[in-house]
């Protein structure tokens, strides 16, 4: 019998939207904890050791400014503290969240440029070089560009757009937002030539939402002494002048950075090649169930494809949020929604955080029945499918652990 007239979905429920992603119990235990004082010794030994340990996560030597802001103001922060009014700035309309960052530079009084996509990949390296080449007279201070955009499940190649910058001989700074990708796949700020890179605290670093960062060169250290935008709260010259002392300007998120201090270390016992393995090998997997189905993925490029997100389209005629709702509110499992073009065609399944292939297994069962029960047209066997890659996957791992 159908579940009728109730108010519980019993058992755990299934986070499977790309952020804020399922919040490990070690997270909520160390942040469960009373709160001490910002200005004392345990504090400065907190907020040194998180301060140092984030660096590695960004794979940076530079400073890493940690905001009590979610992901939107690390994109405000990073903006202001480097640009002046009218700078022209370009941007890839990679999705909805590109779209935002970009309404976003409008208001502050920038004139962004933004390139066109469908929606179905990333940014193109080669069209970037192109748009800069054009610009003889330097006028575009920055690049900003999603690494994931969270919105599609497409990922950008950082380190062939900054080739593609320096090809070009351009010296704009680049920006890159990691929100959907720090602490789930390879980046490293200082190799890849970054000169702000936008981190979020609820997706790959397994945190509540509500804290952000900004890893800064040298280079955009330098232009934030000349940069006009008005900026208070996000100033980063008022935060590195504390964080000498590892202490905040204002009143710090202290449970944040309890939880943050756990993640890094829980990221670290890991190892960071694991957790990068673990997510391609769940997105992988992903994949795998969505064409056995014989539905679309809609990042079209496999070179593209998303460590972290699948959006998954319906076949025409068919309502993806009428889908979501019956997941939910059968099977208690909760996806990605939709946006812009195609918005209310397509699902995104999140594959990123502290989840496993256990967990994912069961998603992706909670899928195929959610599919058969909303009457989507689609073949059996896609768990079958990610579950056929999991074990070829793991078995040359445990194979070698067990002689
Ligand atoms: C890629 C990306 N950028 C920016 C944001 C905005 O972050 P927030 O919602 O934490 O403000 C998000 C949110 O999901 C995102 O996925």
């Amino acid at each position: 019998m159908p579940q009728k007239n109730t108010s519980r979905l019993p058992g755990r429920h299934f986070l499977q939207i790309p952020g804020p992603t399922p919040l490990p119990d070690r997270i909520m235990r160390a942040i469960d904890m009373p709160l001490i004082d910002q200005r004392g010794p345990e504090f400065a030994r907190l907020g040194k050791r998180v301060l140092e340990g984030i660096k590695t996560i960004f794979k940076t030597t530079q400073p890493v400014i940690i905001y009590t802001a979610t992901g939107t103001g690390a994109w405000e922060a990073a903006l202001v503290n480097t640009l002046s009014p009218g700078d022209r700035v370009l941007m890839v309309e990679t999705g909805q969240f590109a779209t935002l960052w970009k309404i976003m530079a409008e208001r502050l009084g920038l004139k962004p440029e933004f390139i066109k996509t469908d929606w179905r990949v990333g940014a193109d390296p080669k069209v970037i070089e192109e748009h800069l080449r054009k610009d003889k007279g330097h006028e575009i201070k920055a690049v900003c560009v999603l690494h994931n955009e969270t919105a599609t499940g497409c990922l950008s190649p950082i380190a062939a757009i900054r080739k593609s910058i320096d090809a070009a001989g351009h010296p704009a700074l680049l920006l890159v937002d990691t929100i959907s990708s720090l602490a789930s796949t390879d980046y490293r700020h200082d190799e890849w030539g970054v000169d702000v890179t936008i981190g979020g605290a609820q997706k790959g670093l397994m945190l509540p939402p509500g804290m952000s960062f900004n890893a800064v060169s040298e280079k955009a250290l330098r232009a934030s002494k000349t940069a006009k935008l008005p900026r208070s709260f996000f100033q980063w010259d008022d935060m590195l002048t504390m964080y000498k002392q590892g202490f905040f300007p204002y009143t710090p998120a202290t449970q944040m950075l309890f939880g943050l201090d756990t993640a890094i270390e829980m990221l670290h016992e890991e190892g960071l090649d694991n957790v990068f393995a673990r997510h391609d090998r769940l997105a992988e997997a992903t994949r795998r169930a969505v064409r056995a189905w014989d539905l679309e993925i809609l990042c079209r490029d496999p070179q593209y494809y998303s460590p972290t997100i699948t959006a998954v389209l319906l076949p025409d005629g068919y309502d993806a949020d009428q889908f979501r709702d019956i997941a939910l509110n059968t099977f208690n499992i909760a996806y990605g929604a939709s946006f812009g073009p195609y918005a209310k065609k397509y699902f995104r399944i999140g594959h990123l955080g502290d989840i496993n292939d256990a967990m994912l297994i069961g998603a992706l069962g909670a899928t195929e029945m959610a599919l058969a029960l909303a009457g989507v047209p689609h073949k059996k066997g896609g768990v079958q499918a990610a579950m056929d890659y999991i074990v070829s996957a793991q078995s040359g791992a445990t194979r070698v652990a067990a002689e």
